[in-house]
């Protein structure tokens, strides 16, 4: 069968696409539940039971081929994210005990205590930028401190990965800048990676280089690829989900109202900003065998692009999905994905957005969001601004 050919392009490139995706994922929903794009060659699904279960299904939906539809073989290392079990598992399973709810939860008073240091040092200003003086700050500084990195190569770390982020409009590669930023960053790990390896601590990157996986040990490629996606996947889409929330608060004031009076809602609060507007939009797989779908067949060898941000709005899920209600009660969500891959930060990335809207609002209530003002980062995978400037 081949597919119905759509009244409308899905282009996930498109700085428009960026800009707003919710109606065009609409149509996807309702009009081409099984959509193909021709110029770029490749599917999307995007209904919340055909993501959850190509998800759940990594034997045909496989992770092997990369994650994302960018041609992103340039600045590609050998991430678990990108392998499928059950190599995937094991090496997955090394760091993801570091980091069980249980773990995570202890973590709290440490997490309050950078958040709070850095709210203060704001409250004493009248304004500030949401994303480069808070939001960014907290995730980088929880995970260099699992990794061990010094404070001073924070700021240098974090430009790195932005710049690896950045795409040109329409454009599926990785601009030069981004390629240069990878290869700054894969050498400065590789490098720590030899001084560790004389001078073992008790971080998580000497717990690696000592891991053993079925008698062997990680390739320094394995633990360098570890690094990357916990500087990219854990640290940019928790500060990306951050600067989110703050917008959508801002521009439904009823809930940031009900959320400053009962302090309660805040859990359930951040689940809601998880499902309206998710930092990941977006996480691809290649097929390894034809799948019929919505009457269309899916080829072998195709990219599919399982598009949370469309399952999370589709109103077979959730009542009034379009509405942000920051009381909702969410039973399923696709913003960690499911199954073989679901996230091992996920804990971590609740816990950072709790404590940061804590503290915010508790110490500087007022604040505003410069709306117009908001820089947005320009990814297919990931939705946020780079700048959100506050004043209060
Ligand atoms: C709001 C914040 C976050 C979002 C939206 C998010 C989203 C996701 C998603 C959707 C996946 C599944 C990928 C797939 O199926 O292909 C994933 C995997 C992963 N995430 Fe997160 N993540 C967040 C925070 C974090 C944090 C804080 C960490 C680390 C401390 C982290 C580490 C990882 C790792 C290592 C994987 C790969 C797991 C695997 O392949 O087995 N993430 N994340």
């Amino acid at each position: 069968m081949s597919p119905r050919p759509p009244s409308f392009e899905y282009d996930p490139f498109s700085y428009e696409i960026h800009e707003d995706p919710y109606p065009t994922y609409t149509r996807l929903r309702e009009e081409a539940p099984a959509y193909y794009n021709e110029k770029r060659d490749f599917w999307a699904l995007s209904r919340f039971e055909d993501v959850w279960a190509a998800f759940a299904d990594w034997q045909t939906f496989s992770s092997a081929g990369g994650v994302s539809l960018e041609d992103t073989a340039a600045i590609s290392p050998d991430m678990v994210i990108t392998m499928d079990p059950p190599r995937q598992t094991k090496i997955r399973g090394l760091v993801a005990r570091a980091l069980t709810p249980r773990r995570v939860a202890r973590l709290e008073p440490k997490v309050r205590e950078i958040v709070t240091c850095h709210v203060d040092r704001l409250a004493e200003v009248g304004q500030a930028d949401l994303i480069t003086d808070l939001g960014q700050l907290l995730p980088m500084e929880v995970i260099a401190a699992f990794v061990g990195v010094p404070e001073e190569d924070h700021t240098q770390i974090r430009t790195w990965t932005e710049e690896m982020l950045h795409r040109e409009p329409g454009s599926s590669d990785v601009p030069e800048a981004g390629v240069k930023a990878f290869l700054a960053l894969d050498d400065y790990f590789r490098r720590d990676l030899g001084r560790r390896r004389e001078n073992p601590g008790d971080d998580l990157v000497s717990g690696l280089l000592d891991a053993e996986i079925d008698g062997e040990r990680l390739s320094d490629g394995e633990i360098v690829g570890f690094l990357f996606l916990l500087a990219l996947a854990g640290a940019e889409t928790t500060t990306k989900l951050i600067g989110n929330m703050a917008v959508n608060l801002s521009r439904f004031p009823d809930q940031r109202a009900k959320l400053l009076a009962d302090e309660s809602l805040m859990p359930s609060a951040v689940e809601e900003a998880l499902r309206f507007d998710t930092s990941t939009q977006l996480m691809c797989r290649t097929l390894t065998r034809d799948v019929e779908m919505h009457g269309c067949t899916m080829p072998a060898g195709k990219k599919v692009a399982l598009i949370i941000a469309a399952g999370n709005h589709d109103p077979r899920e959730f009542e009034r999905a379009e509405v942000f209600d920051i009381e909702r009660k969410i039973q399923r969500i696709l913003s960690f994905g499911h199954g073989s891959h679901f996230c091992v930060g996920a804990s971590l990335a609740r816990l950072e957005t709790r404590v940061t809207f804590e503290e915010l609002h508790r110490r500087l209530p007022g604040y505003e969001v410069d709306r117009g003002a908001c820089v947005r980062v320009h990814n297919t995978n990931v939705r946020g601004f780079s700048s959100i400037p506050i004043r209060w």
